[in-house]
């Protein structure tokens, strides 16, 4: 009998040991943290190999969520999971349903019985699907992660999460960009600003003008360092077909992301008018830029085929990119030129131009020169966006405006009337050689406590305040390993600053629930900055 008794106690207690090692479970503290997360008190849903995905039959878009989910399932816990269009327990559930919050918003509710996540539209159900892959755990080889009870209520704080990506100064494959979408979705970010012309390399097929990427795509060589006056004679080059720019676009859509295109004008022209001399006011010669900064050769705003080649380029990028937004650059336009040259000049003069408190009549050719541009893409509905130098002019009040020279830019611009988005260098330019230099807890601080609500702004100017974005500047970025040594994890902080309510922002538990999403990051093989974790583990 006390033979049995022990056979039984050891038989218990293994079993529980057992059971101990084989069963991990998800935590719902995810990034960017939920907006309400109600913990109920009941029994957990197993997501084992029985579990199944289900998705309304004939719902394309669901399905393709539905896949997306498996695979996240796959890849963080190891387990199968089928899909059905069949109502059976056990199961996963997608649905588009009523859903108050806006077109993003999502509730996902997890009894013993099932897991819903709710959508107000198939993009709320893929953040609601980003949620359930980040609370996973990362297990091998066990059968079943128990998913604890619970409620969420969730949706964005600002509707306009946007990332940009430098592809002028150094070229990024169609795969590598691919990649970086999906880094993008785990973040919730919903555009992916694609910064498509240089000084020192023009990248997008434009087909009217073939000599942009037969001559602008290319470069000779680079400056060593900044300011070193030396260069290597390391060939750059790379340009993207509009067939794979569709391919992008497509691929960022089935992630619910959207591609924003720019063309920078006037500014920043140096490859286009080395392949058109013609586009400038001295005529040339130019060579694709093989150093960075601010350059003086612009493009010439009096010269009407200068005015016709930004209409066209502008038509062809419309007819590859359907976003509302087309971004027209704006930034860093020197007027050196401009003052010298008799065809700007007597644009000025036939416009009737006059210098005018804070603003120039260069600066008001240019805003002349842009509006053109812009009346272009507002005759095919869709809205221009530049970076904030365009205050240096009067662009009209439906133009959205990027602040980035500083968070007072933002301020600016709200109060002007604009659409505005937060981007300052100081903060969110995560290339930023000043920024990359800090290490530990303060570099991740400069980014998580950046409020998009300045000071100053009236609650109606704060109405103004549509995002938040982040930039990343490729002069000094030339592969992958560096570009996510700079994403990341300043990406999961940028991204609780654009989804998360403010008053539920916390460095210190952003920084605790930041450990998890590293883990992610490893076993993606992703190159993260590593000395905010030990800071924070320390
Ligand atoms: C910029 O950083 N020149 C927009
Ligand atoms: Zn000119």
């Amino acid at each position: 009998m006390l033979k049995q008794i022990i056979t039984a106690i050891f038989f218990s207690v293994f079993c529980l040991c057992a059971q101990a090692k084989t069963v991990s479970t998800a935590n719902w503290q995810v990034i960017p943290l939920p907006k309400q997360v109600t913990a109920v008190d009941a029994q957990s849903f197993v997501l084992s190999k029985k579990t199944s995905i289900f998705y309304t039959d004939g719902d394309a878009k669901q399905k393709r969520n539905a896949e997306f989910l498996a695979s996240y399932i796959k890849e963080l816990t190891g387990i199968d999971v089928a899909l059905t269009t069949r109502k059976t327990d056990n199961q996963i559930r997608l649905a588009v349903a009523d859903v108050d919050g806006g077109s993003e918003a999502y509730r996902l509710n997890v009894s013993k019985k099932a897991v819903t996540i709710d959508g107000a539209t198939h993009a709320g159900v893929f953040y609601g699907m980003q949620t359930v892959m980040k609370s996973l755990p990362i297990v091998k080889g066990e059968k079943q992660v128990l998913l604890p009870a619970v409620e969420i209520a969730d949706a964005p704080r600002f509707a306009y999460r946007a990332f940009m990506i430098d592809c002028g100064r150094h070229f990024f494959s169609v795969d590598y960009l691919k990649k970086l979408i999906d880094i993008f979705a785990m973040h919730n970010i919903n555009y992916f600003h694609w910064h498509l012309t240089e000084d020192q390399g023009w990248r997008i097929e434009i087909k009217k003008y073939p000599l942009l990427t037969e001559i602008g795509s290319k470069r000779t060589g680079t400056i060593t360092a900044p300011q070193s006056g030396e260069y290597d004679s390391v060939p750059v080059s790379g340009y993207y077909t509009q067939e794979e720019a569709r391919e992008i676009v497509r691929y960022a859509a089935e992630r619910y992301i959207t591609v924003i295109p720019e063309i920078d004008m006037p500014g920043h022209m140096q490859a286009a008018l080395a392949s058109y001399n013609d586009l400038g006011c001295t005529g040339g010669p130019y060579e694709v830029c093989r150093h960075f900064g601010v350059i003086k050769e612009v493009m010439c705003a009096g010269k009407p085929q200068t005015l016709q080649f930004a209409k066209d380029v502008i038509n062809e990028i419309m007819d590859i990119f359907p976003s509302p937004y087309i971004h027209i650059g704006g930034d860093e336009c020197p007027k050196e030129r401009w003052k010298e040259c008799e065809r700007c000049q007597a644009k000025i003069a036939e416009l009737g131009l006059k210098d005018i408190e804070g603003h120039s009549k260069e600066e008001q050719l240019q805003t002349w020169f842009m509006d053109e541009v812009a009346k272009q893409i507002r005759a095919r509905g869709r809205k221009m966006i530049g970076w904030d130098e365009i205050l240096e002019g009067t662009p009209s009040k439906d133009v959205t405006v990027i602040g980035w020279t500083s968070p007072k830019a933002t301020v600016r611009a709200a109060k002007a009337g604009h659409p505005t988005v937060i981007a300052p260098i100081q903060h969110f330019y995560f290339s930023n050689v000043g920024l990359n230099k800090i290490t530990g807890i303060p570099s991740i601080e400069r980014v998580y406590n950046l409020e998009p609500y300045q000071d100053g702004l009236t609650p109606a100017e704060q109405q103004n305040v549509i995002g938040a974005e982040g930039c990343i500047w490729t002069e000094w970025v030339k592969d992958a390993k560096k570009m996510e040594w700079e994403l990341l994890p300043r990406l999961a902080a940028l991204c609780e600053v654009q989804w998360t309510q403010k008053e539920q922002r916390n460095l210190d538990s952003f920084l605790q629930r930041m450990l998890h999403i590293h883990d992610i990051y490893r076993l993606k093989n992703l190159n993260y900055k590593e000395d905010i974790e030990a800071a924070v583990k320390k």
